[in-house]
């Protein structure tokens, strides 16, 4: 049995959906079952409702289980809140969640993280993630770690962000002076590494692997790309980071969804790539180029 964390997600969504239709009948931790019920193929998974952050519930989700797929996280594009914090969600949930799974007996844990994931301020997003690979690492269960750059395909959070503030906004502002890389990958290509990583326990057994699709695009060229394919034409303004800082404060301050986080700038503080090759060379095949995909769907990609 495989659970699921995270699986009413960007990832999880199209996870549960590939592991369908292969036959399989995973498990979803979910927060509210009749929310995920409209999101999941109800009918083909098991819904468990709980929380990473409540330890009392992962006892029963976890009864049986013998792979996890830890997709549960709060992301950079959230604003932290009362009761709902980068610590809160990614180290202690994580922690709460390999206990548990020691204590059900689970063999493995698949984690999905992110690349360039390094120790920070205490606290902080980066941090955050930082120790909730710690606590995977460390702990008894086999485990595999999955880095990839940012995703796209429908929806893709950081891309439909860009592309609402590109549409919502008279000037672009390129943060960090828009010369950093990137190097976007296909949700899909994504769910195929997973899938690859399940069917190769021994393989991918405490391993880390980074994974980009086969283009790196400065952010200044995203930013264009998008313009060009909602077809709007918008003046850009080079922005230095500090600026963004006190910008993405003030609009956490008073937005409930900002359009850029304080959290979210640390993805401007690094390259983010890896090797252009990474995935065929890890995983044998040739994932979609962004500019591919948008060219094939348009804006309705977004
Ligand atoms: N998307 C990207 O571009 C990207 C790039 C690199 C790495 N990653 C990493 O991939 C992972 C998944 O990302 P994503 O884009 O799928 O994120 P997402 O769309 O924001 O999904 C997060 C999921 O976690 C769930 N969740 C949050 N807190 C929870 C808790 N305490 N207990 C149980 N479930 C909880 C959410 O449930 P609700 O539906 O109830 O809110 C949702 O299902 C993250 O670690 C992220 O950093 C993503």
């Amino acid at each position: 049995m495989i659970l699921i964390t995270g699986a009413t997600g960007f990832i999880g969504r199209h996870l549960v959906q590939r592991l369908v239709e292969r036959g399989e009948r995973p498990r979803c931790l979910v927060r509210n079952i009749s929310r995920a019920a409209k999101l999941l193929p109800a009918e083909k998974v098991e819904l468990v409702e709980g929380a990473t952050t409540l330890a009392f519930t992962l006892e029963p989700a976890l009864r049986g289980v013998d792979t996890v797929i830890h997709a549960a996280f709060m992301t950079a594009d959230r604003k932290q809140s009362a009761g709902n914090t980068y610590e809160g969600t990614n180290v202690i949930g994580t922690t709460n969640l390999v206990n548990a799974a020691l204590a059900a007996g689970v063999r493995r844990m698949i984690e999905l993280s992110g690349l360039g994931t390094k120790p920070d301020r205490p606290g902080s997003y980066m941090q955050g993630r930082y120790l909730a690979e710690e606590v995977l690492k460390k702990s008894a269960l086999a485990w595999t770690i999955v880095q990839p750059s940012v995703l796209f395909g429908k929806g893709a959070p950081f891309f439909k962000g860009l592309a609402d503030l590109i549409r919502s906004a008279p000037v672009v502002p390129l943060i960090g002076g828009g010369s950093l890389r990137f190097q976007p990958i296909y949700v899909e290509d994504v769910v195929t590494v997973i899938l690859r990583l399940l069917d190769d326990p021994e393989g991918s057994r405490n391993r880390t692997f980074v994974i980009g699709g086969p283009e790196y695009y400065t952010f200044a060229q995203i930013i264009d790309l998008l313009m060009q394919t909602l077809q709007v034409r918008r003046a850009t303004l080079p922005m230095p980071l500090f600026l963004a800082h006190i910008g993405a404060t003030a609009m956490e301050l008073v937005l409930p969804k900002p359009p850029i986080t304080r959290a979210a700038l640390t993805l401007f503080t690094f390259d983010n790539v890896t090797a252009l090759d990474a995935v065929e060379r890890q995983f044998g095949f040739q994932p979609l180029s962004w500019r591919s995909y948008l060219a094939q769907t348009g804006k309705d990609g977004l």
